[in-house]
């Protein structure tokens, strides 16, 4: 019987885009997901953006547009990612959809009829100027402990104390500088410790194989805590201002960001059940019959940050908001990513842009196969390291697998027309593929997907080992040894067959050229085409270049500043960080640094750097020419406010007259930076 699972990966917040550790998360997803359907398993796989919450309400301020337009400018941008690595999402939703907004207040209901719902009055640090209760993160003060200035409001980065944002010593809002007032609110918590939460949460986190061994311990240890550690309840509530979805019943009241972000998994399901995307799969029933059906698997890839959401408060939920919700069967939690060693920080992301790794050319598959190799089904992180990379797939990827393909048939179609031809028992060839493909598909089934890649790597050394062996360049040279190079290079070719049906869930697109352009087949390949001997080939056609240095080179540079590339670069480069020589205040003065907003931004034809951005500074609108293409689109900068150099001389340039300069930042990793100011800013403001 085959299978039906729901999957999902963990919603990105839409106040950025893709890092690597989130496309890391897909590919993982993506590869157990074709796996699966290879299988012949049926499978919904669906993701969302999390739109929701106070830093993006901020971020979106700050930019002088709506937090709708934030969302919807980074919406517009995953396609590109999602292609360009073959994740293959069936759909991609929003939290901050109609979908979600009734799917969170329907469970919030249930929850309140089960009783698991209360209110209570909580004293919070309010900040005046700006009107809104603080979240910890926006609130600073000096540390308790130490007295070290400018601490977050939840621990001291320099004695590593730990305390309450109202333990600071003369603390201020980071939004406004302002010092903030403690201001009582009614909240609505929901009752995680309620015994009968805490009863059904230890059955389900010991159900036998849901989970990784060491989350399910982690999740246990949370649940019977004792003390300070004690399981707290779950504050579901925020004041208006706020991003999100209304409580039900209560003006003023918002649900937590963390609260309808995974129901936005079931609102991304819903949706795609809605458009008719499922029909096309042979599925008649409708969103809820599918959900509440007793054979639907539900499970969620997530990383090992927000394990406490969704072993805890996410399958309580699930469980006393009743049919047709869930509880999920499985989560699934992965480590994280680190390049060269190091920790990416959350919102800068990483050494490694993923749309940079695909502009300068280098292959999504190549990742795949990478990242791949590296996962096993242990929350462990990862490393991206170039040289390992390099090594990987120019003489593991390329070397060992593509090649068995372009050597075996080149004899083939040379000399026998394309026509494959056995000679003697393939009994053993059959049985070893069969063995094979067994013991490979238990480990993509448990996400082990390094030994996987081992496995079918080892059996790329045979045939390889095989090939060689016999001489086939010694055996073409003698016609009436021409049955046995036929058989050399057809046994061969099985082997390639074989490694390309069980690399396809990590190759998807080499595979798909493999089965087609290759194999002449008529459909991609499917588990069990690994048994099959083919009999004919067509022409091969190359299927996978190596890894350049200077590709990698590409992928760590910083995107050359416009204005440099034009002057010839000093012997020494001197570190982007020395400081500059010192100058009076009275120099700075002559700098006429304004706030501008951007009316309008557009391609320049035939400039693979420029952008032409039409400025308001409140009195006057300018034309500027932005060497900013490499790191923005014009959508993205529509509406946005940022700051520029006003009394530059105007400068002729070949496209135009640029009336002043767009400031922005950038450093020794890639990445360039337009600065924007806080958020209550106006055009035309002067900056000093
Ligand atoms: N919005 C929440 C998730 C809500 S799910 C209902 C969130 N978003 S996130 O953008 O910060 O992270 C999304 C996913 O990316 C998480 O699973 C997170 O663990 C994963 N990763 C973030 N950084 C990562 C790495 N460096 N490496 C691998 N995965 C990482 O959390
Ligand atoms: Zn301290």
């Amino acid at each position: 019987m085959p299978r039906k699972i729901f999957v999902t990966t963990a919603l990105p917040y839409a106040n950025g885009p893709f890092h690597i550790g989130h496309i890391m998360e897909y590919i993982q997803a993506d590869i157990w997901v074709r796996f699966q359907r290879m299988q012949g398993h049926e499978l919904f796989f669906v993701g969302a953006d999390d739109a929701h919450g106070a830093p993006i309400m901020l971020k979106a301020e700050s930019e002088g547009i709506t937090p709708q337009q934030l969302v919807a400018r980074i919406a517009a941008d995953r396609p590109r990612y999602l292609k360009g690595f073959h994740i293959g999402f069936d759909h991609w939703w929003s939290t901050d959809s109609p979908e979600n907004t009734e799917l969170s207040q329907e469970i919030y209901r249930r929850l309140k009829a089960a009783g698991l719902i209360y209110q209570k009055s909580v004293e919070q640090f309010f900040d005046a100027v700006k009107g809104m209760f603080l979240p910890d993160r926006y609130i600073k003060g000096e540390c308790p402990v130490c007295h070290s200035k400018d601490q977050n409001g939840d621990s001291c980065e320099v004695c590593g104390s730990v305390y309450a944002p109202t333990d600071l010593i003369n603390p201020y809002s980071t939004l406004s500088g302002s010092k903030p007032e403690l201001r009582s609110s009614e909240h609505f918590f929901f009752r995680l410790s309620d015994p009968r939460c805490v009863g059904f949460l230890k059955e389900w986190l010991s159900t036998p194989q849901r989970l990784q061994p060491s989350v399910a311990n982690k999740a246990r240890e949370w649940l019977s805590g004792s003390g300070e550690q004690a399981l707290s309840d779950w504050d579901i509530s925020r004041d208006a201002p706020y991003f999100g979805i209304p409580i039900p019943d209560a003006p003023g009241k918002y649900f937590y960001v963390w609260l309808d972000a995974p129901i936005g998994y079931l609102a991304s399901l819903k949706s795609y059940f809605e458009a008719g995307g499922p029909r096309t799969r042979g599925e008649r029933r409708s969103f809820e019959e599918f959900l509440g059906a007793p054979d639907t698997e539900q499970v969620h890839f997530i990383g090992k940050d927000i394990i406490y959401f969704h072993t805890l408060f996410w399958p309580a939920m699930l469980k006393f908001a009743g049919a047709p919700f869930r509880i999920p069967d499985h989560v699934y939690v992965h480590g994280f990513i680190t390049v060269s060693g190091e920790k990416m920080s959350k919102s800068r992301g990483t050494g490694i842009s993923p749309l940079r790794y695909l502009d300068v050319g280098m292959n999504a598959e190549w990742l795949r196969y990478y990242i791949a190799a590296k996962l096993n089904g242990n929350v462990e992180d990862i490393d991206f390291n170039p040289e390992d990379f390099t090594l990987r797939v120019n003489s593991d990827l390329v070397g060992k697998y593509v090649n068995i393909a372009s050597r075996a048939a080149a004899f083939i179609s040379r000399q026998f027309g394309g026509t494959l031809r056995y000679a003697g028992d393939t009994a053993a060839l059959a049985e070893e593929a069969r063995t094979l493909a067994a013991t490979v598909a238990e480990c993509y089934a448990a996400r082990e997907f390094g030994r996987a890649i081992r496995e079918v790597m080892a059996y790329a050394d045979r045939i390889n080992q095989g090939f060689d062996a016999r001489q086939p360049w010694v055996l073409a040279k003698d016609p009436a040894r021409a049955a046995e190079l036929q058989d050399v290079c057809s046994r061969a070719l099985y082997g390639f067959k074989v490694l390309s049906v069980l690399l396809a869930p990590v190759l998807p697109q080499v595979a798909s050229r493999v089965a087609r352009e290759l194999l002449g087949l008529d459909a991609d390949f499917r588990w069990a085409d690994a048994l099959v001997l083919p009999t004919q080939i067509r022409p091969y056609k190359h299927l996978m270049t190596r890894v350049e240095a200077k590709q990698l080179d590409a992928l760590f540079d910083a995107p050359a500043a416009p204005a440099a590339a034009a002057v010839p670069k000093p012997a020494a480069a001197k570190p982007a960080t020395a400081a500059a020589e010192v100058i009076s205040i009275d120099e700075f003065k002559r700098i006429d640094l304004r706030v501008a907003r951007i009316a309008a931004a557009e391609f320049v034809p035939g400039s693979d750097k420029l952008l032409k951005v039409t400025v308001d500074l409140g009195t006057e609108t300018r034309t500027v020419f932005a060497g900013i293409k490499g790191a923005y689109t014009p959508e993205q900068l529509v509406g946005r406010l940022t700051v520029i150099v006003a009394n530059l001389a105007p400068r002729k340039m070949k496209v135009g007259t640029s009336e002043g300069m767009v400031l922005a930042a950038s450093g020794e990793a890639p990445g360039l930076y337009l600065l924007s100011p806080d958020s209550g800013a106006t055009p035309g403001m002067r900056i000093s």
